[in-house]
């Protein structure tokens, strides 16, 4: 969702700020806009809907006056639509202040009718010009732009980052965060902020998470960064882990192609350092240690296909850790009155860090007295700081919309989860840990091999790109990855699709088979003792009987499906619960090349976001 970026120092500050919105890009938006204090003193703002192209093509038109104190943003629409006037920044009453926003001002119409009633006028739509006009009624009895703010936050609900700069004060730029992330990024003799670091990771790699309820002043040689009643705050720089190349495409066709193409990498990197003579380490979690081996139950809490990690994990934990699971979507958990026992450890997972949904979800467990603990991938993210404890994956910055390689990543950090606390409850043996490890530190040469299968799965996407509706069966782990694979199809392709439990199958949703129902299932391995292979063979069966396209997703060496399925994408042979980390790749890797077969944009598909700060 909306991407802020934030300059101060001794260049002109477009460049920076262009380049900052291009790497924020991938959060999604439909408006763009920035304002600079230029050289001769005045602030100027250009704002366009549409991308950042358009907006770059009115600057070099209709060129503004640059200067090194500027902010940029890109808004994806909430109050008002994506129109040139909604777009940010927005301006105080006298034209001299310049305000961005991310998030959602929930009082924004009481205030607003106060302003209105003072004689304040309003040209948008938007929650975030009743804050703008605010912040400039209060800079005017204040006469300092951070004074300005502390007056202004208060006076705020809801969930906002922002950022404004005042032409009487060039060389300083003030942000405050609640709710919502901000990241500053330290220079030398220069100093940015951003939604998150890919906005100036460019620039320097030395950042400060800006916490809950805080303002930040930058200059060119200083920050200052206090709580909302003005009293400093310590910050503690991090070292950005990944460059400003990881970020880019690299020769790929689209970035969603180069991020499923790191998921072995992915996979091995969440494993690194934390395998060792056969057992998991991880001593981020030594702090809730004690509270995590007497649990007696997990919660875990995510959305989309963050949740969808969760449900393996789930499996992962029942089986391994021998500890009842319950899987909820982070935005249904808090609106009911879930029993949260004093030994409930409650897991969030999320890429972002930032889902509002989750970290909302988060901060209620934890007002009920649950442990919590967050699996995310972007460092410094608000979620891992408002748990007990964080266990990153690290897949690098997945900058495509839709989430791929972080899947595997946040499996992967799940599995180690599971198999931690089955050490540390005696559940399983040191050997039978060993074997799982051993399993999953072999998955990352397995899914090359998937991989390599790209070109089939290409042709195979190419030959339905005028199909409108897919269904994906599956059962035990391949539910899951049933579910992953249609919302996949839905958020690439726009295709109608569904994901089912293979065993509901005959409950209902058999109905919608069709003569040419294109369904795929996940079909479990044949080797396994208790095997459900037959009963998904069987399932094959009943579709097939009619008239369902079947496309198996199996592995190697099972010929029980050949004489059923249209298509067969293999996967090789691996363990239970380690076959969804092989059998999620062709289901993307067809998502994406059928949404790309259709011409569609496949890293910023339409209406969405990467990051969902908004409830
Ligand atoms: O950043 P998060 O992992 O918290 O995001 C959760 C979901 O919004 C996300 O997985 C979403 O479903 C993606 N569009 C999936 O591709």
């Amino acid at each position: 969702m909306c991407g802020i970026v934030g300059y101060v120092g001794n260049r002109q500050s477009l460049e920076v700020l262009i380049g900052g919105l291009r790497r924020l890009e991938y959060r999604g938006y439909d408006s763009a806009g920035v304002a600079v204090i230029g050289e001769d003193g005045r602030l100027s703002t250009h704002k366009k809907a549409g991308k950042l192209n358009v907006l770059t093509e009115e600057l070099a038109t209709s060129p503004i006056a640059d200067g090194a104190t500027g902010i940029g943003h890109t808004r994806w629409a909430t109050h008002g639509g994506p129109t040139d006037g909604n777009a940010h920044p927005h301006l105080g009453d006298d034209g001299k202040l310049a305000l961005i926003h991310n998030g959602i001002i929930e009082n924004f119409a009481v205030l607003k009718e106060e302003l209105l009633a003072e004689g304040y006028t309003f040209s948008s739509e938007t929650d975030t010009e009743v804050a703008a006009v605010m912040l400039g009624r209060e800079y005017r009895s204040a006469g300092d732009l951070t004074e300005a703010f502390r007056r202004l936050v208060g006076r705020l609900h809801g969930a906002f980052t922002l950022l404004a700069v005042h032409q009487d004060q060039p060389g300083v730029v003030v942000g405050a965060r609640r709710n919502s992330p901000l990241v500053l990024g330290l220079g030398d003799g220069e100093n940015f902020l951003g939604s998150d670091v890919a906005a100036f990771v460019e620039h320097t790699r030395r950042a400060v998470a800006i916490g809950q309820d805080q303002i930040v002043t930058i200059r060119p040689d200083s920050i200052e960064v206090t709580d909302f009643q003005g009293n400093p705050v310590e910050t503690e720089p991090f070292e950005i882990a990944w460059d400003a190349s990881a970020a880019e495409k690299g020769g790929w066709s689209s970035f969603m192609a180069k991020e499923i193409s790191e998921e072995p990498e992915a996979i091995a990197n969440t494993l690194r350092g934390r395998l060792v003579d056969g057992a998991v380490q991880l001593p981020e979690l030594d702090g809730v240690g004690e509270v995590l081996a007497d649990a007696d139950r997990v919660l875990i809490l995510a959305c989309g296909t963050a949740a969808y990690a969760g449900t393996l994990g789930k499996y992962a934990l029942e089986k391994w850790a021998g500890l009842p699971v319950d899987v909820e979507l982070s935005h249904e958990f808090r609106y009911r009155d879930p029993v949260i026992g004093k030994k409930t450890v409650v897991v969030s997972i999320s890429q972002s860090g930032e889902t509002m949904d989750t970290l909302m979800a988060v901060k209620y467990a934890r007002e009920q007295g649950a442990t919590t603990l967050s699996i995310c991938n972007t460092q410094g993210a608000t979620i891992a700081r408002e748990s007990h404890a964080a266990l990153y994956t690290h897949a690098g910055p997945e900058v495509a919309v839709a989430s791929t390689k972080a899947f595997v990543a946040q499996v992967t950090a799940l599995y180690l989860l599971a198999l931690h606390l089955a050490a540390a409850r005696g559940t399983l043996t040191p050997d039978q840990i060993r074997e799982n490890l051993d399993e999953l530190a072999g998955i990352p040469d397995k899914l090359r091999t998937v991989l390599e299968a790209g070109p089939e799965i290409r042709e195979l996407a190419r030959g339905m790109s005028d199909t409108r509706s897919v269904l994906f069966l599956g059962r035990h782990v391949g539910y899951p990855i049933a579910l992953e694979g249609a919302l996949k199809l839905k958020e690439l392709a726009y295709i109608h699709a569904e994901g089912f439990a293979a065993g509901e199958l005959k409950h209902g949703p058999i109905a919608l088979i069709e003569p040419g129902q294109r369904v795929f299932v996940i079909v479990p391995s044949p080797r396994v003792s208790t095997s459900l292979h037959p009963k998904v063979v069987s399932n094959i069966q009943e579709i097939r009987a009619r008239g369902a396209h079947v496309i198996a997703i199996a592995e190697q060496g099972d010929v029980a499906v050949l004489p059923f399925a249209e298509d067969v994408l293999r996967i090789p042979l691996a363990a239970p619960l380690f076959e969804p980390l092989l059998a999620v790749a062709p289901l993307q890797i067809f998502a994406m090349e059928l949404a790309a077969a259709k011409g569609l944009d496949v890293d910023q598909p339409r209406n969405l976001a990467k990051s969902v700060t908004v409830e």
